[in-house]
C-alpha cells in the first residue's frame, strides 16, 4: 500500500490518504506533545514504539469483540487503517484520580475510582480540550444521539479488556482518552491506544509508566513506554 497526499498533520501522527479511499496509513513521528501542544519534543524510537505498541493494543481489543479501524502494520510508524469520519470528542475514562480531575476537583491522587468515572472532551487544543457532556454533543451536532451512547458502551468495554490486560502484568490502567469515528454508519475505535493517551503505573510501586514522565521531566519516557510493552509481551525488535 503506497502513501499518497497527505491528509493532515496532528502533534504525533501524520495521515496519508492511499490508493484505496477506504484506507489511510497513519505514521507516527518521533513528536511528543502534552499541554495542548504547548510543551513539544522529539523523542528519539518513539514514533516505532508507539506504532507498535498501537498494534498489539488494536489486535487485543479486535479479539475481545470491539470494532476498531486498525488493519495492519506496515513498517516501524506505518499503520493501515479504516478511513473514519472522525467524531470531536475525546472519550475519558478513569480508575483512578489522576491528573484534570485532580485540578479540577481538589481531589487527591491516587484515589480509586469506584465506579470508574468517565468523562467527553472537546477535541479542541486552541480551547484547551474543555469538558462537556452529551447534551453538548448534541446541541452542536458533534455526533448523533445512537453514537454517543455507543461510544460510550464501547470505551467501559475497552476499560474492562485492558484493565485486565494490564493488571496481568502487574500494572495499573489509570486513565486512558480514546477517539471514534464512523465509516458506512457504523462507530469504530480510531487513533491510537497508546502510552501518550493513557496513564498507566506499575502496582507496586505506583510509578509512573506513561506520557506523565513527558509531562512532568522525569526522563526516561520511551524506555517506559517500552517496559510497559515489553510487560504486556510485546517485543519492539524486528
Ligand atoms: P492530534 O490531532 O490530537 O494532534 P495526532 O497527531 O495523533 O493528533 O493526529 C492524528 C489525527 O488523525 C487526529 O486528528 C485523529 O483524530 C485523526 N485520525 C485518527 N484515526 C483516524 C482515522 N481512522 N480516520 C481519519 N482520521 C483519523
Ligand atoms: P487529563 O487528566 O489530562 O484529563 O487526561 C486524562 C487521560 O486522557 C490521560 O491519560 C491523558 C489522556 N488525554 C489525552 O491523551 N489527550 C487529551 O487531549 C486529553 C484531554 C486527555
Ligand atoms: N494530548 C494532548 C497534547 O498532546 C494533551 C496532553 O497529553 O497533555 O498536548
Amino acid at each position: 500500500m503506497k502513501k499518497g497526499t497527505e491528509l493532515y498533520s496532528g502533534k504525533a501522527k501524520s495521515v496519508y490518504l492511499t490508493d484505496d479511499p477506504d484506507l489511510l496509513i497513519l505514521h507516527f513521528r518521533d513528536d511528543t506533545s502534552a499541554f495542548d501542544g504547548k510543551k513539544i519534543q522529539k523523542l528519539d524510537r518513539k514514533g516505532m514504539v508507539n506504532n507498535k505498541f498501537n498494534a498489539f493494543i488494536m489486535g487485543k481489543l479486535a479479539e475481545a469483540g470491539i470494532p476498531t479501524h486498525f488493519q495492519s502494520l506496515l513498517n516501524d510508524q506505518d499503520s493501515l487503517v479504516l478511513k473514519l469520519d472522525m467524531i470531536p470528542v475525546e472519550c475519558v475514562v478513569r480508575n483512578i484520580a489522576a491528573g484534570s480531575i485532580c485540578r479540577r476537583l481538589g481531589v487527591e491522587e491516587g484515589i480509586d475510582l469506584d465506579p470508574p468515572t468517565f468523562e467527553f472532551f472537546l477535541k479542541d487544543d486552541e480551547r484547551g480540550d474543555p469538558m462537556i457532556n452529551e447534551y453538548h454533543i448534541q446541541a452542536f451536532g458533534w455526533a448523533e444521539k445512537e453514537h454517543v451512547e455507543r461510544m460510550k458502551t464501547l470505551t467501559f468495554a475497552v476499560n474492562d479488556v485492558l484493565t485486565a490486560l494490564f493488571s496481568a502484568a502487574g500494572m495499573l490502567l489509570v486513565d486512558f482518552k480514546l477517539e471514534f469515528g464512523v465509516h458506512n454508519g457504523e462507530v469504530y475505535l480510531g487513533d491510537e491506544f497508546t502510552p501518550d493517551g493513557c496513564r498507566v503505573w506499575d502496582v507496586e510501586t505506583r510509578e509512573k509508566l506513561d506520557k506523565d514522565r513527558f509531562r512532568q521531566d522525569l526522563g526516561d519516557v520511551v524506555e517506559s513506554y517500552e517496559l510497559v510493552g515489553a510487560r504486556l509481551g510485546l517485543s519492539f525488535d524486528g
